[in-house]
């Protein structure tokens, strides 16, 4: 049976997809995205242009392929259009799901509003309005793609839904846009969009049916997931590999190959348990070494130890393949290096991820550091020390350690 391939976070994002799906995505045909919205983000830099990218899937630096955002995504229009812009002639090679639902002007608003309310508990979010509308969605008041067909009708729907919620609104302090606005807005969006709606589904079908290459791209990271991940400290999608079914409408048994990317050490952005962040000298040296500072929100990175519980969570989660190991290099010259082996949990060690990672302490095994390994693209080249931290993370986390990159360069990665 023909299957798409699947790449997957395994940490809490921003584990260096970018690089991989950019480079795998050289090789496929289609490439689609199946889950958040413009909260994810990066930037590739090809023929000395700079891109960034937070909707449109990778594989639009390829001519050859066609990119899809699925159904499961949540499409800020206006960011949509500003990115779009970035490309000639995008006809034929993007198309947008008619079933994926719209961040609308006001859920920005909400998204903050919430934030402001929950004080010390923020989870921080990005700001972006991606919970709102994932929760306008399942609470069966959100507005698809689709919709934008009938402007009239959506408009219609919207002031009803604004004029009901005017009280609650109000007393959060969210803004909401005028009547005269927002018709404007829903025309601009409709005009730009309308000549990319497709049921992507159908074509997704066709596209495996027919064995073309397919790459489903993940975004954010498994521990963020709604289910999975450290609740309420996550973003509001599926992030993890069954959310490529739910998100693009492909069926478990089309899913091939998943590869899961984790980086070498471990960061997180926003609040909520992380239990191997070093808040000393060297998860500053990490950060700094490792230019850890978010791409959407421009925020330092919290940074610390590559968390093995987490990732064998995460790979049993997504069913993986093979692990991505990522920004190896940002460990040259560290003396000495760590693994989170096991979490002490209520007076124990436990090798497992519990129900809450509050409070959580790290066990860590010490390992040897290394010199360099930054530019190595062949695996035997690597020093000693370097190979025994990889084989380490391969037996934790059980998954084969397939792929490591040693620099932001295409050409210094490792394919075993
Ligand atoms: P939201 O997705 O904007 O609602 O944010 C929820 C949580 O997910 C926050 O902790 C964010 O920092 C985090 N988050 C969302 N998108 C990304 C991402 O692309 N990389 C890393 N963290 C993210």
């Amino acid at each position: 049976m023909n299957q798409a391939d699947l790449i997957v976070g395994l940490q809490w994002g921003d584990e260096g997809k970018g690089k991989i799906v950019d480079m795998m995505a050289q090789s496929y045909e289609v490439v689609a995205r199946f889950a958040g919205g413009h909260n994810a983000g990066h930037t590739i830099v090809t023929g000395g242009k700079k891109y960034a990218l937070h909707l449109i899937p990778s594989g639009i630096l390829n001519p050859e392929a066609v990119n899809i955002i699925g159904n499961g995504v949540v499409v800020c229009p206006e960011n949509l259009m500003k990115e779009m812009s970035q490309f000639e002639n995008l006809q034929g090679r993007l198309w947008l799901s008619d079933k994926a639902h719209l961040i609308l002007p006001y859920h920005q608003s909400i998204d903050r509003a919430r934030e402001r309310m929950r004080g010390a508990k923020a989870i921080g979010t990005t700001g972006r309005g991606i919970g709102p509308a994932y929760a306008d969605k399942i609470a069966r008041l959100g507005h698809r793609v689709g919709e934008l067909k009938d402007v009239e009708k959506l408009f219609e729907k919207i002031m009803v839904y604004l004029e009901q919620n005017a009280p609650i609104f109000s007393a959060m302090g969210v803004e909401v846009p005028d009547a005269r606005t927002l018709k404007a807005d829903l025309i601009r969006y409709r005009d730009a969009l309308l000549p990319y709606m497709a049921d992507t589904t159908q074509m997704l079908w066709r596209d495996v049916a027919e064995g073309k290459k397919v790459l489903l791209e993940g975004a954010q990271g498994t521990m963020l997931d709604i289910d999975h991940g450290t609740y309420p400290y996550v973003t509001s999608s599926s992030t993890v590999a069954g959310g490529a079914c739910t998100g693009t409408g492909l069926s478990p048994r089309q899913i091939g190959k998943v590869t899961g990317i984790a980086k070498a050490y471990c960061t997180r952005v926003g609040n909520g348990p992380f239990p191997s962040e070093d808040f000393g000298e060297e998860g500053e040296r990490l950060r700094q070494q490792g230019h850890e500072f978010g791409t959407t929100t421009g925020r330092p990175r919290r940074c610390g130890w590559f968390d093995a519980v987490a990732i064998r969570h995460a790979c049993a989660l997504n069913g993986c393949d093979q692990i991505a190991l990522m920004k190896l290099d940002v460990l040259d010259g560290f003396k000495e290096i760590r693994i989170c082996v096991g979490y002490r949990y209520e007076g124990e060690v436990i090798d497992y991820v519990p129900y809450d990672l509050e409070g959580v302490e790290p066990v860590y095994e010490t390992f040897p550091g290394w010199q360099k390994v930054e530019g190595i693209a062949d695996y035997d080249a690597l020093p000693d020390s370097a190979k025994a931290y990889i084989e380490t993370i391969e037996r934790v986390s059980g998954v084969r350690v397939g792929i490591i990159s040693t620099s932001p360069d295409r050409e210094d990665t490792i394919i075993r």
